[in-house]
């Protein structure tokens, strides 16, 4: 999953998590064994479903999971890692600092205050919202030829049913799920795939059928400009 010139990167990842993500709080100290399994290698498998050359952002990126992971195994693909504490924004920006990770960008703020600015080919995100939610956060970041590409857990199905309402309000294709690292991780990871069902049909701003109550282009609503972060940043 990682090239041997991406290993000691992902490696020195790993060691930051270990040692500076626990203490930090941005890690849970019982996660620090299972690293490998549960996080980088569950996150890494990801990267079979972001094309060649892609602009990619990760939403509520935490700690880095699983954007920074991508961005270490695929140094073709600018990664914006999206995250709107401070705390783990300054975690990710000395992380990208002192591993010279020059095709990641890390931006303090919500996935909405991106909305009408910028657009991705993929848009991913872990333990972040009901799928419902993540759809209205994601999908105005979606391309038009682009993917939401959703970590989500066993009961992936129920979730798409729940949000039928808003998979149509959005106009997306069927979602697809795959289940990633059968026979190579020892737990699998469940990915959800979502695309436009009319891609030529998608322009910007977007309006949805029935705006969602949270919907960034509702009338009147100001667009606040997110914050990029810098390493020393008041709190
Ligand atoms: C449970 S954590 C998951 C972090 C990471 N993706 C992982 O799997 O370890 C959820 C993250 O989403 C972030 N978040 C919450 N609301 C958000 C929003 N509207 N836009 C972007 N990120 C958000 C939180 O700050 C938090 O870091």
């Amino acid at each position: 999953m990682f090239s041997s010139a991406a290993l000691p990167t992902a490696t020195a990842y790993a060691d930051r998590l270990a040692t500076d993500g626990v203490v930090r709080g941005l890690i849970g100290p019982r996660e620090a064994p299972r690293l490998w399994d549960r996080h980088l290698l569950n996150c890494a498998v990801l990267a079979e479903l972001v094309p060649q050359d892609a602009s990619l952002v990760d939403i509520g990126s935490g700690a880095g999971l699983p954007g920074l992971v991508l961005a270490i195994a695929r140094s073709d693909v600018q990664v914006t890692l999206v995250e709107p504490l401070l705390r783990r924004t300054t975690f990710l920006s000395e992380v990208v600092d002192d591993l010279s990770l020059g095709n990641v960008e890390v931006v303090r703020g919500r996935a909405d205050q991106l909305h009408g600015e910028r657009t991705f080919d993929v848009v991913t995100s872990r333990a972040v919202a009901p799928l419902e939610r993540l759809l209205d956060w994601s999908m105005p970041l979606v391309s038009p030829t682009g993917a939401l590409v959703a970590m989500k857990g066993s009961s992936v199905l129920e979730e798409v049913e729940a949000a039928r309402e808003a998979l149509d309000r959005w106009r997306c294709a069927e979602p697809e799920v795959s289940v990633l690292g059968e026979g190579v991780l020892s737990s699998t990871t469940v990915a959800l795939r979502v695309v436009w069902a009319e891609p030529t049909q998608v322009s910007w701003p977007l309006a949805p059928k029935s705006a969602p109550k949270s919907a960034p282009q509702s009338p009147g609503r100001s667009r606040r400009k997110p914050r990029r972060t810098q390493r020393r940043q008041d709190t």
